[in-house]
């Protein structure tokens, strides 16, 4: 293996018997993280970004299933397992889920319960993992609670949640992810409810916890600037499949899916002249339970040739690592 991985999600289908449809959520996923990186996965909304981190968790709703692939998870250099050999309630997954690898969802400011305080419902994650006597686990609480900004916490420790602002809740949802020092922090959306000076606060802090504990974090987005700003790789995912991944300076210096290509000209970088028009992507994302015979974004593609509606583009991997679903290369026509 060339790089470390932290976790390597093969072939991952997961889908939804919604009545007679189903949806395929997920397609054949295949995601890498690097230890101590940072990767993003970004897409529009329904692509599959939420359903992917919820199977790696094994978190997914009833009407889910997982069809096909690996959560190939490692621990420590040389030690590989695959989570999906352990059941969603097995042993070995609630001792991983929180403590190996924990999340933050998409929606923590509902997550939060209202009838406890906010320490008691970390010191339920922390107990659940971690055989500390009552003292300790307090004193770790709040000393997380200041590292992540929040003011006083001896004293918030014992505040309700309807006691703080979405900003604060947004901290202790990642004081709740980070109290066990997982090795893998998945960040679903971690900013988007917040306004732009907290998104940045919050990334900031993030990023700190990873400096010093070497944490590995899959942060999902929308946001092409906040995956501009926070991460090293890229994965872009589009209808359930990853349509392009790499680098995130080669993604962004080179984007080369037309849908990636789309993302990158419909939303603001950084760096960007601001007088640039932003463009949006023509179209709209289709019912995610059509099956389409080629590419999904066929019908959305400025560059589609016939070849696209026949048949899948197979994954195109190039020397610096930088892979492609699109046949465009296939062909050898560079766009
Ligand atoms: N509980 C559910 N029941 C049925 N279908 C679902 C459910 N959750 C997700 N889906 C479907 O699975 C697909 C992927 O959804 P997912 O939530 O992973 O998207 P996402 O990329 O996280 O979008 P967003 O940016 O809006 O959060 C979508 O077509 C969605 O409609
Ligand atoms: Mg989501």
């Amino acid at each position: 293996m060339e790089h470390d991985y932290v976790l390597q999600i093969e072939n991952l289908e997961t889908k939804f018997a919604i009545g007679r449809k189903t949806v395929n959520a997920v397609n054949d996923v295949s995601i890498k993280l690097r230890r101590g990186t940072t990767l993003g996965v970004v897409g529009e909304s329904g692509c599959g970004k939420s359903v992917t981190a919820l199977s790696v968790m094994q978190l997914l709703p009833k009407a889910a299933t997982i069809r096909n692939g690996k959560i190939l998870y490692s621990p420590k250099p040389g030690e590989v397992k695959d989570l999906l050999e352990f059941g969603p309630n097995s042993k070995e997954i609630r001792r991983i889920r929180g403590k190996d690898i924990s999340m933050i969802f998409q929606d923590p400011l509902s997550s939060l319960d209202p009838v406890y305080t906010i320490g008691s419902q970390i010191l339920e994650i922390l107990n659940a993992h971690e055989n500390l006597d009552k003292k300790e686990a307090r004193k770790r609480i709040v000393e997380l609670l200041g590292k992540l900004g929040i003011p006083s916490p001896e004293d918030r420790y014992k505040s309700y949640p309807f006691e703080f602002s979405g900003g604060m809740k947004q901290r202790v949802m990642i004081a709740i992810g980070m109290i066990c020092n997982p090795n893998i922090l998945i960040a679903d959306e971690p900013t988007t409810a917040l306004d732009v000076t907290i998104q940045a606060q919050i990334l900031a802090l993030i990023k700190c916890m990873q400096k010093e504990y070497g944490t590995s974090v899959m942060l999902i987005t929308h946001n092409m600037g906040i995956v501009a700003e926070a991460c090293d790789d890229v994965a872009v995912m589009y209808m359930g499949r990853v349509v392009e991944f790499g680098a995130l300076q080669s993604i962004f210096d080179k984007p080369m899916h037309p849908y990636t290509q789309a993302l990158l000209r419909s939303v603001p970088v950084l760096g960007m002249g601001k007088d640039k028009e932003l463009e949006s992507i023509q179209g709209t994302t289709p019912d995610a339970s059509i099956v389409f015979a080629g590419c999904e974004f066929e019908p959305r593609c400025p560059h589609a040739c016939a070849k696209c509606k026949e048949a899948h583009p197979p994954v195109l991997v190039f020397e610096d690592g930088h892979e492609v679903r699109c046949w465009l290369y296939e062909e050898g026509k560079a766009i």
